[in-house]
């Protein structure tokens, strides 16, 4: 089946979809983005992550091109017209077409692009042994709650652990520990505790996190939403990454360091099975 995507009003084949040269996405990363899983051809989580794509459009005065009703069409016509069942939505707003200036006009026509591809989980493997992660100094501008398409800070990051074979960066500003490079980053103190950093503007506030840590207070599960550092995140008894590619992956090395016994700890294999009961439950996807 061929690859289709959705771009402003049409359905094209994928080879041949395509923006203008001057589109400020384009040019400026003048842009936001969201990422939504799907199983059995359900969204998780649609209506956390179409309010955060909200947000992140007001906070840069780009207009919704379409109602959130109409994008939930587009998205399950997409999913539809690909016949996948399970993968991942790509949306992706941009400010528009203008001649380049770095002020922007107020009446563009904000870009919409919609792809689908495969899910990206990592294999069975990883998530039961648990992955490496090294840190990364987080180069990334002040404004990191915008889902903004502006991530070359993220992507440099990423590549340096791509390069050490490792499957993420942490990124460290000072010496905290902020966030991954396309993840929220948490360790469990050796108390039992799961610390991650608050959802400010400094790091994005991700739709799984705010999930996984309303699933561990429910659970009763000690949580401190506070700022860590790398002394106490390798001193922790475990860590762990959460995200919407990923679900929650438990952190077993960090820089060459073991994290406690080198194993996925126990409150990270709880919080996993809870998050993966959460998307069974609105998808009927089985783990
Ligand atoms: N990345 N922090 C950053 C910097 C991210 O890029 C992401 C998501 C997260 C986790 O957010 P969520 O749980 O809402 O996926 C945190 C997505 C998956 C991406 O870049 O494709």
């Amino acid at each position: 089946m061929a690859k289709i995507s959705y771009v402003n009003g049409s359905y094209v084949h994928h080879a041949e979809a395509a923006v203008h040269i001057e589109d400020r996405g384009y040019q400026f990363s003048d842009g936001i983005y969201e990422y939504v899983a799907f199983y059995n051809r359900k969204m998780v989580d649609a209506d956390l992550h179409f309010k955060r794509l909200e947000r992140s459009l007001k906070e840069l005065q780009i207009t919704m091109p379409v109602s959130i009703a109409a994008l939930s069409i587009i998205i399950r016509e997409l999913i539809e017209r690909n016949g996948r069942e399970d993968g991942g939505i790509y949306i992706q707003i941009t400010r528009g077409v203008a001649k380049r200036d770095h002020a922007f006009p107020k009446n563009t026509k904000p870009a919409l692009v919609v792809t689908i591809s495969a899910s990206k989980l990592p294999s069975a493997e990883l998530i039961s042994k648990g992955m490496k992660v090294i840190t990364q100094p987080d180069t990334r501008w002040a404004r990191r709650d915008i889902k903004s398409i502006s991530l070359l800070g993220n992507i440099m990051a990423k590549q340096a652990a791509t390069e050490v074979q490792a499957r993420e960066a942490w990124l460290v500003d000072g010496v905290n520990v902020m966030e991954g490079s396309a993840s929220n980053a948490y360790i469990v103190t050796k108390s039992g505790e799961v610390v991650t950093h608050p959802a400010t503007h400094a790091i994005l506030g991700g739709i799984t996190r705010d999930v996984v840590l309303k699933l561990a207070r429910a659970n009763k599960i000690h949580v401190s939403e506070r700022v860590f550092n790398t002394v106490e995140m390798v001193d922790a008894a475990e860590a762990f990454m959460t995200s919407t590619s990923a679900n929650v992956l438990p952190v077993v090395m960090i820089d060459n360091r073991r994290i406690g016994s080198g194993k996925p700890g126990p409150i990270t294999l709880q919080l996993q099975e809870l998050y993966a009961k959460h998307i069974t439950e609105q998808t009927g996807k089985q783990f």
